[in-house]
């Protein structure tokens, strides 16, 4: 069995998002809000966001990507399993994940979700991880940053296994 490191408690986490949502209801207090979970990882993050996120119309729908599956590794290529339902033209929209790490989940997202005529498209991540950055692509909300590790817990999952930990572990393989 793999061993788990405390790396972020509940309450630590608890105190960022309710600072994150405090920036984003300032920056769209009046806007018509579509917040867009990527599946799977970050519905945990989404659901606490949401709601403590006050803005004058706020919608929320999920996509779906196929990323790591059981490996920790990222394979390099990016695959839409699941498209949002809403129709988000001239919606602002935030794109919500739970890690942004090579960066090719994202770019391929933010080009994805931006050909779908929206007002404005934005990104807001759980956990920015610096180690392994391969596209030129920053996030305009960022949770938590951390360097390295393999991370498990509120949401991240290492094999299906590990999301319904309240806080935020580093998964060591031995
Ligand atoms: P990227 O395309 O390499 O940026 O990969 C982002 C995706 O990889 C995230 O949505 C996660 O699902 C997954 N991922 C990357 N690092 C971790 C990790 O430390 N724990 C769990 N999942 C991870
Ligand atoms: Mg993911």
């Amino acid at each position: 069995m793999p061993d788990l490191t405390p790396v972020l408690s509940s309450d630590a986490i608890a105190r960022r998002v309710d600072e994150l949502a405090r920036q984003i209801s300032t920056d769209y207090r009046d806007a018509d809000l579509v917040m867009i979970g990527v599946l799977k990882g970050a519905f945990v993050f989404l659901a606490d966001l949401i709601r403590r996120v006050e803005v004058k119309c706020l919608a929320i729908d999920f996509i779906r990507v196929a990323s790591y599956g059981s490996k920790n590794q990222s394979c390099g290529s990016v695959g839409l399993l699941k498209d949002v339902e809403l129709n988000v033209a001239g919606k602002d929209v935030i794109i919500v994940e739970d890690i942004l790490d090579s960066g090719l989940t994202l770019a391929f997202l933010k080009k994805h979700l931006s050909s779908m005529q929206p007002r404005s498209v934005k990104t807001c991540v759980f956990i920015d991880k610096l180690e392994r950055r391969q596209v030129d692509i920053q996030a305009d909300y960022v949770c938590h940053t951390l360097k390295e590790g393999f991370l498990v817990g509120y949401g991240l999952d290492y094999a299906e296994a590990y999301r319904h930990l309240p806080g935020i572990y580093n998964l060591n393989f031995n």
